[in-house]
């Protein structure tokens, strides 16, 4: 049997298979951002990964940008939008987490509610655009947050786990990674706070040990778990020595027991670029998932070689609901339409076809 194939238990989570669906953005909510049968029905026709990530959630309104269909997990509607999708997802036999994000600097300030400016952890703006649905606007130098402000942060992603719990999600995701303002603490390219929140790695890492600390209150560890990249340049960041600076936030998690850490890092890693994966490896024992690019071959030889535990795959999970399926019997895949990542009704979401339509 392939590795691919072979269960994984977590904790007492038991993972059918080593094929993770990546947490990707759809904008496919209902406005108010309330998951809804639409999404319920893209997520069960998924539930044949080992493991789902939901697209990235919003902790509280002022982490977001104001499109309606981005989901959040900060009201009463919400969590029950996201019940639906998990009780579907579990009566399919799936295994569904969520991920908790705040946007920090990236947000924008003509798309946050009641006049409030975007947060990071240092006045420094992002480099280049964001693209939104009719424009493209530059990102703004961020207000630095207060120690106050990101208590009240930590509490909006408590707020959000406790929610994840109500609404019977299997676990939570942190989303350390992309930018976003885990991320925006953990890389000295954003983060230049002479506190407590930076300077060292323990102290630019002591935001993402806080959230986990909070969010313990509501799930043990092994529910709990935490995606970082790196080397993603994406929404301008940048760490000094990515090598010292992620085994040490690695070496940091570790003790917890966490579900599992996920990172994005490229399959072929470019030349002159570090390679973080094997120092990771090292420094965290408990279960990693890769993503980034894998092809099958390539999931594969991370597995069989102990690079890591499970795979995450993205774009053949929007067009191949079926995807693990496909690989069992060596099936072809569909393609994915990049046009209809971002659009907001069913087309390019829930009308991929499955193998049983290809073969009908
Ligand atoms: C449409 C789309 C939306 C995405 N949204 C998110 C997201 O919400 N959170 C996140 O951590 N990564 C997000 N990603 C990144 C994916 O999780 C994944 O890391 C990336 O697509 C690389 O994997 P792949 O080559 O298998 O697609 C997104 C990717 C795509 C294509």
């Amino acid at each position: 049997m392939a590795a691919l194939f072979s269960p994984l238990t977590i904790g007492d989570l038991k993972l059918a298979n080593r094929i993770v669906m990546a947490p990707m953005t759809r904008h496919r909510a209902l406005h108010g951002k309330i998951p809804g049968s639409l999404n319920a029905l893209y997520y069960t026709q998924r539930a044949g990964a080992g493991l789902i990530i939901t697209e990235s959630t919003e902790i509280d309104p002022y982490g977001a940008i104001e499109v309606p269909t981005r989901p959040g997990l900060f009201n009463d509607e919400q969590e029950a939008g996201w019940r639906l999708v998990t009780d579907a997802v579990h009566a399919a036999g799936g295994k569904i987490f969520v991920q908790l994000s705040h946007m920090g600097r990236t947000a924008l300030p003509s798309q946050l509610r009641d006049g409030r400016w975007p947060v990071g952890p240092s006045a420094l703006a992002a480099a280049g655009k964001i693209y939104t649905a009719n424009r493209a606007e530059p990102y703004v130098e961020p207000q630095a947050l207060s120690v106050d402000g990101i208590t009240t942060i930590i509490a909006g992603f408590a707020d959000a786990a406790a929610r994840a719990k109500r609404a019977r999600f299997d676990g939570i995701e942190i989303h350390g990674a992309n930018g976003y303002l885990v991320d925006q603490f953990l890389r000295d390219g954003s983060n230049i706070r002479t506190d407590n929140y930076g300077g060292s790695v323990g102290n630019r890492t002591r935001f993402l040990l806080e959230i986990i600390e909070a969010a313990k209150e509501y799930w043990p560890t092994d529910r709990i778990a935490v995606r970082l990249s790196p080397t993603n340049p994406f929404q301008g960041m940048s760490d000094s020595d990515p090598v010292a600076n992620f085994a040490g936030i690695a070496a940091l998690l570790a003790p917890f027991g966490l579900a599992y850490l996920h990172i994005v890092t490229p399959v072929v890693v470019p030349e002159g670029q570090a390679d973080v994966a094997p120092a990771i490896r090292a420094t965290f024992h408990g279960p990693l998932i890769v993503a980034g690019g894998y092809k099958r071959d390539h999931a594969e030889d991370a597995l069989t070689s102990g690079k890591a535990d499970l795979v995450a795959f993205g774009e053949a999970f929007i067009a191949n609901p079926d995807l693990p399926q496909r690989w069992r019997i060596n099936a072809p895949l569909n393609a994915a339409d990049k046009g209809t990542f971002y659009t907001t009704d069913a087309k390019g979401y829930t009308d991929y076809p499955s193998l049983e339509l290809v073969e009908d």
